[in-house]
C-alpha cells in the first residue's frame, strides 16, 4: 500500500557539495516505511510531469529522512524548497531490504547509496558492518552517522583521498574474509552493484542489490524502468526496478 500526500518540509540543507539532507513530515509513510523503499516526489519547475523517486534514508516518529544529490531540474527544484513548503510525495514504493533475522549484515554503499544503507543500519543495529566507497573526500556523506550506528566502518575512495585508495571490492574482500556474515546489502553504481555481487557469489554469500533505473509512472505500468531478472532455472525476464525491486536478489539479476 503507499499513499499521497501533502507532507511539510521541516528541514533542507546542504551537507556536501551538491547533496541535501532534508526531512519531511508525513506520519502515514514514516510509520510503515522500510530499508531500501523509496518515495516519489512532484517536483514544481515548470515542465515538470514526472515524480522523482528518492530512498529513504530514515524514519523517525511522523518524520522521514531524504538525502538527495542535485543531478537536474528536480532536484535542483527540491534544493530550493523552504521549511515549511508542502511537497506533493507518495509512498513508501517498491520492495525494501530484507532486515529480518539476527545474523550479522554488511553493508556496501557507493557515493548517495549510502542513504538507503544508513536506514538499514540504524534498524539492525550494531549487528552491522559497513564499506563506504566515493569519489573522494568532498564527497563523502553520512560517515559519522555509519560509524554511530555500525560495527567496523571501511572506507574507500576513487582518488586515494581518504580511506583505502580504489573501489570498496578490496575492503569487502578483506572483510569477507574476515567472515561471520550472513548477508550483504548493497546500494550504489552498477558496475560497483555487479562487482559485489560477484564477489559475494565467489565467497558464498547471500547478497540484496538495490537498482536505479529511470522512472516514468513508478507503480508497475508503463514498464520504462524494466531490467533483466532470471528465474532458478535459468530462464529470464523483464522485471520492474520500481515494483518488483529496487531490491533483487543480486543471484536474480541479468548483469
Ligand atoms: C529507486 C531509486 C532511488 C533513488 N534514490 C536516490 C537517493 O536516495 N538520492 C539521490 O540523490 N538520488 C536517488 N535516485 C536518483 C534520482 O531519482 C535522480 O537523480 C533524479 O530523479 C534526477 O532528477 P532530476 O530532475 O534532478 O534530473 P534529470 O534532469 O531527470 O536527470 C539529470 C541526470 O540524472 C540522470 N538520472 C535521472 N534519473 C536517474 C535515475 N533514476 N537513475 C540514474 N540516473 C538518473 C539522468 O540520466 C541525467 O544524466 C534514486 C533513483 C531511483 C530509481
Ligand atoms: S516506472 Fe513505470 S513500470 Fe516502473
Amino acid at each position: 500500500m503507499y499513499i499521497c500526500s501533502n507532507s511539510m518540509i521541516t528541514e533542507n540543507r546542504r551537507i556536501a557539495g551538491g547533496v541535501y539532507s532534508m526531512l519531511v513530515k508525513c506520519g502515514d509513510i514514516a510509520g510503515s516505511v522500510r530499508p531500501g523503499q523509496f518515495v516519489s516526489i512532484v517536483c514544481g519547475f515548470p515542465g515538470a510531469l514526472l515524480r522523482r523517486p528518492i530512498s529513504v534514508c530514515g524514519a523517525d516518529g511522523e518524520i522521514i529522512r531524504l538525502v538527495y544529490e542535485t543531478r537536474g531540474r528536480g532536484t535542483d527544484w527540491l534544493s530550493q524548497q523552504p521549511e515549511g513548503f508542502e511537497l506533493d510525495i507518495s509512498g513508501p514504493q517498491g520492495n525494501g531490504f530484507t532486515v529480518s533475522g539476527d545474523g550479522r549484515v554488511l553493508l556496501v554503499g557507493g557515493g548517495l547509496g549510502a542513504a538507503p544503507l544508513l536506514f538499514a543500519a540504524k534498524t539492525l543495529g550494531k549487528r552491522t558492518d559497513a564499506v563506504l566507497g566515493f569519489r573522494g573526500k568532498d564527497q563523502i556523506v553520512l560517515l559519522d552517522e555509519f560509524i554511530d550506528n555500525c560495527g567496523n566502518v571501511a572506507l574507500a575512495t576513487d582518488d586515494g583521498s581518504a580511506g583505502v585508495h580504489g573501489t570498496v571490492a578490496d575492503p569487502l574482500k578483506k572483510t569477507l574474509t574476515a567472515g561471520g556474515y550472513e548477508t550483504v546489502l548493497a546500494c550504489g553504481p552498477r558496475p560497483m552493484l555487479k562487482a559485489v555481487a560477484e564477489i559475494c557469489s565467489a565467497a558464498g554469500i547471500a547478497c540484496e542489490v538495490s537498482l536505479e533505473e529511470r522512472m516514468a509512472c513508478g507503480m508497475g505500468a508503463c514498464l520504462v524502468c524494466v531490467c533483466e531478472t532470471k528465474h532458478a532455472d535459468g530462464s529470464s525476464c523483464m522485471s520492474r526496478v520500481c515494483r518488483d525491486g529496487p531490491v533483487f536478489d543480486s543471484s536474480e539479476v541479468v548483469w
